[in-house]
């Protein structure tokens, strides 16, 4: 329905235009011969379309124009008077009028005008509608392409601020294990602190536990910076498998209308988005877990073939840790590091038990099986899904800072930096540990060691960081922790 207003200080012209518009459908028309009445009409209700009188005594129709287009910015404003000026129809079309009719005009070409505009306004407002699909295009796109639940979390609190519209967003998720809530994402441009905390999930403190899987709503009126809003909180729940997996929080504010059926169900479409993102990160987390048990299996598997080894990957894994922190890895950087640590050695597999466990030192043909390793382990987990990540560590584990190292030569930084780092830790973890023909060396001949293999076989910086991490007593601590739970972990096995 649209509504309509005419204002014109003239009542017979009032009574002849909404007659003239009396078989227009769907149209409501509301007559105001006091402007200033109709100014404060305008404030507080729904408009679509005014019409309205330039010149009324003292009161001009461009404050009218004015007061419609800061209240309602998509609403159709024609001017009318009976002394035009090129001037003033000017400053008119530039305040954002649509049309200006010079009276005395002809109904029809009024009734043409009114229907011209209501059609620009509904192409405008179908535009905004399409402008939303592509916004949840988007979306759809991004979950199709399997992007990482944080970005795609934040793409849909963004789109549903866009295509709601909404002054707030957020996304609550729950813990599986503790039923807590986390906020992981908010958006938006909050005027008061009830919808600040709204959106962190105040309202969970009251006990709401969605049993009816229904969105939760508060409707009320609230005054911000001295004007009046119709206020709408919503709280959606995900719902996976009937189980809550989160909420998605909307703040709807508009100066006349509460949130409609039509957006609530917006809204239950844009949570159920925000639940496949987690259902299908959830299936990826599950998928590379399993990955990466049935690996480390086999990884240790190889620690059980060579019983001078055992623990040396975790062993690697804690000090690499400490490295990759002091080098400012990125966080995706670090949650690879545990895979690639865990399976830098895992091409052993291939290497026949009689070279693997040889007492003694290997001949230069044992010597060229062995370095087989990198490869052998590149070839194990190629096309295996995320498990790419772990090949720089395994392909340049053994490469040398001064390119002597093997398997391709690979000199200074064109080692990946995962090689040059697991390099330094693999050594001097490997130097402290028993051999068939060698009894373990000291902490003090590994860090020797390390120092005077500097810029020879190790990248210099990197053995800079271990040294600075060794000087703390971080290293020490984490081998210390580590070296205890192995000794307990091959006392449990005698
Ligand atoms: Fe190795």
């Amino acid at each position: 329905m649209n509504n309509i207003i005419v204002i014109d200080d003239e009542h017979y012209i009032c009574g002849i235009i909404k007659e003239a518009l009396g078989d227009f459908e769907n149209c409501q028309v509301t007559i105001f011969t006091d402007p200033e009445k109709a100014s404060s009409y305008i404030e507080n209700n729904s408009v679509d379309l005014v019409l309205t009188d330039l010149v009324m005594g003292s009161f001009s129709g461009e404050s009218i124009l004015e007061t419609t287009l800061k209240n309602h910015p998509d609403s159709i404003v024609i001017l009318m008077t009976g002394y035009p000026t090129i001037r003033t129809a000017i400053s008119v079309l530039r305040k954002g009028g649509y049309d200006y009719l010079i009276k005395p005009f002809k109904l029809e070409n009024l009734k043409a005008t009114i229907m011209r505009g209501l059609e620009h306004q509904r192409l405008k407002r179908e535009n905004v509608e399409l402008r939303s699909q592509l916004e949840l295009m988007k979306v759809k796109d991004a979950l199709a392409r399997g992007i990482r639940l944080q970005p795609l979390i934040s793409l849909i609190v963004d789109s549903a601020i866009n295509v709601l519209p909404a002054q707030g967003a957020s996304v609550l998720l729950r813990d599986r294990k503790t039923g807590e809530y986390a906020l992981q994402y908010q958006a938006g441009v909050l005027l008061n602190p009830r919808a600040i905390s709204f959106l962190r999930g105040s309202y969970l403190e009251t006990g709401i536990d969605f049993a009816e899987r229904q969105p939760y709503l508060i409707s009320e009126d609230v005054e911000v910076e001295g004007q009046l809003y119709k206020s709408s909180l919503v709280a959606v729940p995900m719902i996976s498998n009937s189980e809550i997996v989160g909420i998605l929080n909307l703040i709807h504010m508009d100066r006349f209308n509460h949130i409609s059926p039509g957006q609530i169900r917006l809204s239950t479409l844009l949570a159920m988005l925000v639940t496949s993102a987690v259902e299908s990160n959830q299936k990826d987390r599950d998928l590379k877990r399993s990955y990466l048990m049935t690996i480390k299996a086999l990884a240790n598997a190889i620690e059980a073939r060579d019983k001078y080894t055992a623990g040396h990957t975790d062993r690697v894994y804690k000090i690499a840790i400490i490295l990759a922190r002091r080098l400012n890895w990125s966080s995706a950087k670090l949650a690879n590091l545990r895979t690639g640590c865990i399976l830098h050695d895992i091409g052993k597999i291939g290497v026949p038990d009689c070279i693997l466990n040889k007492p003694e030192r290997l001949n230069d043909e044992e010597m060229e099986v062995m370095k087989r390793h990198p490869q052998l382990g590149v070839r194990i987990l190629t096309g295996i899904p995320f498990m790419d990540a772990a090949l720089p560590f395994i392909i340049s584990h053994h490469e040398k800072y001064d390119g002597t190292g093997y398997p391709y030569g690979l000199r200074g930084e064109e080692i990946p930096i995962e090689g040059r780092l697991l390099a330094v830790v693999d050594t001097f973890d490997a130097i402290m540990s028993d051999r068939p023909y060698r009894s373990g060396g000291s902490v003090q001949t590994a860090v020797d060691e390390l120092i005077r293999n500097k810029g020879i076989q190790f990248d210099p910086h990197i053995v800079d960081i271990f040294l600075e991490a060794f000087n703390s007593g971080s290293i020490t601590r984490a081998m210390n922790y580590k070296r205890k739970a192995n000794r307990e972990a091959i006392l449990s096995r005698i």
